[in-house]
């Protein structure tokens, strides 16, 4: 299972880089804005920190355009993948993109028809939105259930399943019960996921014991 980090923040992603779990980023209009920075400067440098995919969404809302922005972002490096939305001109753009190399993560998908149509468009991502299905009253992972499922139905269907607005730690072991091939997780939620009362309390009893005997390893 991938981990993705969902954020734009370049001193969040190299903390999280330093810990090793980071396979790739995914930044959104919204989370580039909280930056106050230039979207391709910060695309730019996260791409140099993290060597996996860096999802990098266009704003245009055309084929066309989205295609020349997408050519664009992909050429900031090659670890780009293009974000489009889950739209009949973002699958087109889509279907040109990814028949040209270029990765493409198609972004806002809220059903499994629409996941379907990703796969058919030759999507390397689809990503289905959780968080924001739960909070419609729906079942965020149910939906991720039924895409991995029918993905699993069609070898020719290569497209990764990427778990994607995801709220709390019980989402990502929910996706990869599932199988799901990837999740993309705002930092503090994959901070929480170290996190145990029981391995913080196992452990100060293990050193309070360990004090007692007044040894130090490295002296032995
Ligand atoms: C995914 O690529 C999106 O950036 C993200 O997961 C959206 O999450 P949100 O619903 O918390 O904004």
């Amino acid at each position: 299972m991938k981990f993705f980090i969902d954020t734009a923040d370049i001193d969040e992603i190299k903390a999280l880089a330093e810990t090793g779990m980071l396979d790739g980023v995914t930044t959104n209009p919204s989370l580039v804005a909280k930056t106050g920075r230039r979207f391709t400067d910060v695309v730019a440098e996260i791409c140099e920190v993290v060597p996996g995919p860096v999802s990098a969404e266009v704003t245009a809302t055309e084929a066309d355009e989205m295609i020349t922005e997408g050519k664009f972002l992909a050429g900031i490096a090659s670890n780009v993948a293009v974000k489009v939305p889950l739209t009949p001109d973002g699958l087109k753009a889509c279907r040109k993109l990814s028949g040209d190399g270029t990765m493409v993560n198609v972004t806002l998908c809220f059903s499994a028809a629409q996941a379907i149509l990703a796969a058919k468009a030759g999507a390397t991502f689809v990503s289905p939105f959780v968080g924001r299905l739960d909070d419609t009253g729906a079942d965020g992972m149910q939906l991720i259930a039924e895409i991995v499922e029918i993905y699993g139905q069609y070898d020719n269907f290569t497209t990764e399943v990427l778990v994607a607005s995801i709220r709390h730690p019980m989402h990502v072991v929910e996706a990869g019960r599932l199988g799901a091939h990837v999740c993309t997780i705002p930092p503090k939620i994959l901070w929480q996921l170290y996190g145990h009362p029981l391995t913080d309390k196992g452990l100060k009893a293990f050193l309070d014991d360990w004090a007692k005997t007044g040894q130090k390893i490295l002296e032995n």
